[in-house]
């Protein structure tokens, strides 16, 4: 979702009242930012406090490169890292997720596994595989089951864009809420919907409300439950117990505009980007009888406070043993302060841009590649700006393009690096950028597997070296229960594979992909593990009658790497 989707923020269909209600009972942000633009790291940062080089929620495979956590990712967040329901639990604190995870699907990556005692939702995106033939549809989990698959259990109509999904997540949090407000526990609910990333769907009672198409409808659900929910709190009396707070976790997708694609206001280009428009998010605080109405701050805040505010109100302290990157907002909040405090803008590794008050340097530009821009993928459509919404990664460390957000929020029109205004600025934020650089520990980055995690794949220099070919194998367990369903396609697995008596035949297909020269990972696999924790999988490897899908990444290389990890995930 984008900054200009609510109409506190300008929309102009104005069809978020839930939302500008909000606002006008609590405290709206301009000037927040996620982590990252893209969904992953964002939600990493959230739960850490941390920025993802820190967190290990980035790669290092492509230079620039976003990476978030298909379903093929081997990787997921670190279990070093602590999370802040792992940090709430001290204080008693009871925490559910309802929605997208998306910090990892294999065991030992799972919510459950890092702080939730409840969650309803996905591992992944729903705009995951669509009855494809060769990858099972996303899982739907309740807690540790999985309990569906979208498009099959958890219908969303590609066609007519109607799901239920929104209504289900609705439900969820209500019935946490209140069984909450009974047994009298504090709790924490991350209300983490999708229904805004493409392919956008609605409830039938959302479907073509909108002046702004089904994307808008989309918002207008979200709306409504956030209005729901608030009602629930104020009606259990807990409205002045809880704090709220509204934000996304990247800017509005433009590559799915206008149709899917939602509003970034008036900042420059969308998700993916370092530019105001894939980082700013719509952002609001909500604590009757604490935050004063009607209140708008200029602080500069990021997803990563959230964490650090949080504990502060939990009356716990921050972990002491790492660098912690968010702020405690509480002083803003309660009494509308401002502190000062620089905004990083990073995609991997790389520091693209910093803000400091009104002023954002500009270290590195990009956009996408010219190749993948040539087939009409565009992070800034309708907003070229002549070398600054550039096509090349293009380096400014020597001379930082500068703006002024103040009067230039669109990012249009560096300032001259002639004029007094960009020496002032320059020397504002050089020291602030060597003080972090000074200080930075990167993380071990957890999404270096060189595929589909890495955004935008097959572009040259995703992985810039050579190209060659991998066998994907695919196997199926002989046995007497059918497979759990993959959709309308025939199941394409060929192979069959008996555990005792290792055989296997046949390979379903090939494709080529690159991997970076320092690290061909020989035997990287994922075991959909959505299958490994279905209730039809049996528990113990002797009684292996049921029917499990096994991915293989580069199989000729890897073979007993990826027989020994399915057996250990069997026991
Ligand atoms: C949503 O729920 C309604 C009522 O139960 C049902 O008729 C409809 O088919 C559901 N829609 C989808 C897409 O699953």
């Amino acid at each position: 979702m984008g900054w200009g989707d609510l109409g506190v923020f300008g929309q102009p269909s104005k069809e978020t009242p839930n939302l500008d209600r909000m606002a006008a009972e609590g405290m709206l942000f301009p000037n927040f930012y996620t982590a990252n633009p893209l969904c992953s790291p964002s939600r990493a940062a959230l739960l850490t406090g941390r920025l993802p080089v820190r967190n290990g929620f980035y790669t290092t495979n492509g230079h620039g490169r976003n990476a978030y956590t298909p379903q093929e990712i081997v990787g997921g967040i670190a279990q070093d890292e602590v999370l802040l329901p792992e940090m709430l639990r001290k204080a008693s604190y009871v925490s559910k997720i309802v929605g997208k995870w998306h910090l990892g699907h294999r065991p030992g990556f799972l919510p459950l596994e890092h702080g939730f005692d409840e969650w309803f939702g996905s591992p992944n995106c729903h705009f995951g595989p669509y009855n494809n033939s060769d990858r099972p549809n996303i899982p739907v989990y309740k807690n540790s089951q999985m309990v569906g698959r979208y498009y099959e259990e958890f219908g969303i109509n590609l066609k007519t864009g109607e799901s239920n999904l929104t209504q289900i997540y609705l439900e969820e949090s209500l019935v946490f809420i209140r069984s909450q407000a009974t047994t009298h526990q504090p709790f924490f609910l991350y209300w983490a919907v999708d229904a805004t990333h493409a392919p956008v769907y609605a409830s039938k009672g959302f479907l073509g409300k909108s002046q702004r198409g089904r994307y808008g409808d989309a918002v207008m659900e979200l709306d409504h439950g956030v209005g729901v929910i608030l009602g629930e709190l104020r009606s259990l009396g807990l409205a002045e117990d809880t704090f709220v707070f509204f934000t996304s976790d990247n800017g509005a997708a433009l590559i799915s505009a206008p149709m899917q694609g939602g509003s970034n206001g008036p900042f420059l280009c969308g998700k993916q980007t370092t530019f105001e428009g894939g980082m700013r998010e719509p952002a609001i605080a909500w604590w009757p009888g604490h935050i004063p109405a009607g209140t708008v701050s200029h602080q500069l805040g990021t997803v990563m406070d959230l964490f650090t505010t949080s504990l502060t109100l939990a009356g716990l302290a921050t972990p002491g043993d790492r660098i912690i990157d968010g702020l405690d907002l509480t002083s803003v909040l309660l009494n509308s302060t401002l502190i000062d405090r620089p905004i990083f803008y990073y995609r991997g590794n790389v520091l693209m841009a910093v803000r400091l008050g009104m002023y954002k340097a500009h270290y590195w530009t990009w956009t996408n590649s010219m190749e993948e821009f040539k087939k009409g993928i565009n992070f800034c459509p309708g907003e070229e700006v002549v070398g600054v919404t550039t096509h090349e990664q293009k380096e400014h460390t020597m001379q930082p393009l500068i703006f002024n957000l103040g009067w230039d929020p669109g990012e249009k029109y560096p300032i001259s690096v002639l004029s007094p205004e960009y020496q002032t600025a320059l020397q504002q934020i050089t020291p602030v950028l060597e003080q972090h650089q000074k200080h930075l520990l990167p993380g071990v980055p957890q999404l270096n597997m060189c595929d589909l995690a890495v955004m935008v794949r097959r572009g040259g220099a995703v992985c810039h070296t050579h190209t060659h070919t991998h066998r994907h194998m695919v196997l199926y367990l002989r046995g007497d229960r059918p497979f759990p369903s993959m959709g309308k396609n025939p199941n394409p697995i060929v192979g069959t594979f008996d555990f005792h008596n290792v055989k296997y035949t046949s390979i379903t297909h090939t494709h080529t992909h690159t991997h970076p020269p320092q690290s061909p990972p020989p035997a990287q696999f994922s075991l959909y593990p959505q299958l490994s924790l279905h209730p039809h999988l049996p528990s113990t490897p002797s009684d292996i009658s049921a029917n499990v899908f096994f991915f293989s990444k580069s199989w000729s290389t890897g073979k007993i790497g990826a027989l020994q990890e399915f057996s250990a995930l069997l026991q």
